[in-house]
């Protein structure tokens, strides 16, 4: 083999506020199969990632679950390495934007950036919030869509009828989190020259290793003019200020990529012998490689390798952008299903089954890829089911039961070993260009090919005629052997099921070069299932958990939190949906104070034989003792949403601008538990 490269490799850093979905699985998978892939082939490659930490939707969800964001940002990020972990994705480091290394490494980026004049302070004209005391970002900007009218749009585009906008063109907006008119506000902001640097992005993007599709994305851009980037935002804001500026944060986006760096600089700082500046310097060697979804390309193939450039580091390799997820054809939806957090297909789906099929229909370009259920169950049935893991049955037990677990000193057909090692190199082409689809493809014609190898022999008829024992000896061998270099080709795609392999077969774990190795007079295990058939019941479970899902809410980058709106007035419900809330009488049979939740109250509810747990966010105005007896309104029909502190089933109606001035809702004299209100 040549020489080990140094590679580099990361996926693109999920927002700690969401669930892992299958979305983003497609990313990780893709990535890890890649990662896994070079590590097998023995280059001396690294895989990393982290979570990102910082940003305005993430401040409010904190708040509004009653926790710091420090709070939030490390529980969310233990669910997340629990279901990579789970999926067998295999980091080398995972880390969080919000880390000293990455303040470091900002902080660095940003003033070398400056001392060269890439910098520019400007003053601009934004929305604020006067009861929340924060500019307001475009996504928390509600109003009507100024070009069809249509209600409770949000301030940078309509979803009605697709328009995009400013949200100073909204009419009548509000701001999503307080429901207050936004008014406008001046501030300094701080500006990346992005301009300064289009000979070198031009030289970049031709340098041949972009995607094609990527590539001509950039020359769009390049022609329509590179436009300063604003880098700062205004306190209060999650995230790291600007060493000169008190008062102004690093704008997230700044730092999340610099996130890749500072997970880097974690693991060498804890790896003997793994230098930072080989892979980061200016005249580094290494290969450097950014996974991302499309619609993060401006970010990665512009912003990105200019501010590096800025600040005399070297500039990614390549970009691989992929495409997004569709289920069944359609979007994610929560209505029907398909919205499916990584958490709810591993409580019923095994995670190689996903590996497997998303390998099966990833290849190099920016496509959408579409994950039909249907096919889904099919294909892993029939291919890893019923083809790779059937040659290990066929063969196995004869060899356990005849032979002592002993496989022949030689291969019953060298010439057939030799056209399945021999296609490896093909293989290994289509892994090293990301043609997943096309890796799968020539793996399950050899597949095929060794099953009718096993046909043809027919082992079951040698081991009833006597005197052919040698034969059946070799040819289940023989059969064993072709299935362990399936497995060696499918170790990247499924991890899972060739550690299982390679412990049946009482093997180290395969390096691709070994491969090319039969396995001869070697003593195995005895064979256990690796894998059972996907059953539709499990995929309907599956579509049926996720309808119910607590908080599967999408974490697009900055769309506000739909609790967060403190009755937007002036956004108009029609008549049906607001006659399907279900207000209720209820006696506030106990109230509580929250550990670490500085806001919240948990109460018991009675609606009269009933009993609800409801967080309400309306500590600062009540002291728990003076609630205990008396009588309100709840939300009755309001779906279980589960919070940092328990699962609230419901909600209290209460008036009031906040902090002391906060009104629970009580019925008059003579109302009940229970009783509808009307
Ligand atoms: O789009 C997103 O989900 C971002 N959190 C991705 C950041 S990738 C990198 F720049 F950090
Ligand atoms: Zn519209």
């Amino acid at each position: 083999m040549s020489n080990p490269r140094d590679i580099l490799i990361t996926s693109a850093l999920p927002y700690a506020n969401g669930p892992i979905h299958l979305g983003h699985l497609v990313e990780y998978i893709q990535t890890d199969i890649w990662a896994r892939f070079q590590k097998m082939r023995g280059h001396n490659c690294w895989y990393v990632c982290a979570d990102d930490a910082h940003g305005t939707p993430i401040m409010l969800r904190a708040r509004q679950e009653g926790v710091a964001p420090e709070t939030l940002i490390e529980r969310v990020g233990a669910e997340h390495r629990a279901d990579f972990a789970a999926f067998r994705i295999g980091f080398d480091n995972y880390h969080s934007t919000h880390s000293p290394e990455n303040r470091h490494y900002a902080t660095l980026i940003y003033e070398r950036n400056r001392d060269k004049g890439h910098i520019a302070r400007r003053t601009i004209t934004q929305a604020y919030d006067p009861v929340e005391q924060m500019f307001l970002p475009d996504r928390f900007i509600k109003g009507e869509c100024p070009k069809c009218g249509a209600a409770d749009q949000y301030g940078d585009n309509c979803e009605v009828c697709g328009a995009s906008y400013s949200p100073n063109e909204l009419r009548n907006p509000r701001s999503a989190v307080s429901g207050a008119v936004p008014e406008q506000r001046e501030s300094d902001h701080y500006f990346f020259r992005l301009g300064d640097f289009e000979d070198m992005l031009k030289a970049w993007t031709r340098g041949g290793s972009l995607q094609k599709e990527v590539a001509n994305k950039l020359d769009e851009w390049f022609a329509a003019g590179l436009q300063e980037w604003d880098i700062s935002r205004d306190a209060p804001y999650f995230g790291f200020e600007i060493p000169d500026h008190p008062g102004k944060f690093f704008y997230v986006w700044l730092d999340a990529p610099i996130g890749y760096m500072a997970s880097f600089q974690n693991l060498c700082d804890r790896t003997e012998g793994l230098d930072f500046d080989r892979f980061w310097s200016q005249d580094a060697t290494a290969e450097l490689y950014h996974f991302i979804g499309k619609d993060i390309i401006y970010f990665h193939a512009l912003f990105w390798p200019a501010m590096l450039h800025g600040a005399d580091f070297r500039t990614p390799s390549a970009i691989f952008a992929h495409g997004f997820l569709t289920v069944d054809g359609q979007k994610m939806s929560k209505s029907r299903g398909t919205f499916i957090k990584a958490r709810t297909y591993l409580d019923h789906l095994n995670p190689e089954y996903l590996r497997y099929y998303f390998a099966a229909k990833l290849g190099p370009g920016v496509d959408d890829i579409d994950l039909n259920l249907e096919d889904f169950a099919a294909r892993v049935n029939a291919d890893l089911v019923g083809k790779v893991v059937n040659i290990a049955s066929r063969c196995a037990g004869f060899i356990t039961k005849s032979f002592g677990g002993r496989l022949a000193p030689q291969l019953a057909d060298p010439p057939l070993f030799t056209t399945f090692v021999e296609a490896g190199e093909s293989i290994a082409a289509a892994y090293e260009g990301r043609d997943f689809n096309q890796a799968v493809r020539e793996i399950m014609a050899l597949a095929d090919r060794a099953n009718q190898y096993i046909d043809e022999q027919a082992p079951w008829v040698m081991a009833k005629q006597p005197g052919r024992e040698g034969e059946l000896q070799a040819v289940c061998s023989m059969g064993l052997n072709l299935f362990r270099i399936l497995m060696g080709y499918l170790r990247p795609i499924l991890p899972g099921t060739a550690a299982d392999a390679e412990e049946f077969l009482q093997i180290a774990p395969l390096a691709w070069a070994e491969i090319a190795d039969p396995l001869l007079d070697h003593e195995i295990a005895r064979f256990k299932r690796l894998m059972t058939r996907v059953e539709s019941s499990q995929v309907t479970a599956m579509l049926e958990a996720s309808k119910t899902d607590l908080g599967a809410a999408p974490t697009e980058p900055a769309a506000p939190n739909p609790h967060l709106a403190r009755d937007p007035i002036g956004a108009t419900l029609d008549f049906e949906t607001f006659a399907k809330v279900d207000l209720r009488v209820a006696r506030i049979a106990e109230a509580n104070l929250v550990e670490g939740a500085d806001k919240l109250l948990r109460l018991s509810l009675d609606l009269g034989g009933e009993t609800r747990s409801v967080f309400a966010g309306i500590r600062s105005a009540y002291d728990p003792k003076d609630l205990e007896g008396r009588l309100t309104v709840m939300v009755a029909n309001l779906a279980p949403r589960k919070m940092r502190f328990g699962v609230s089933e419901g909600m209290v109606l209460a008036a009031g601008p906040g902090g002391k001035d906060l009104f629970i809702l009580s019925p008059d004299a003579g109302a009940e538990p229970g009783m509808k209100v009307k």
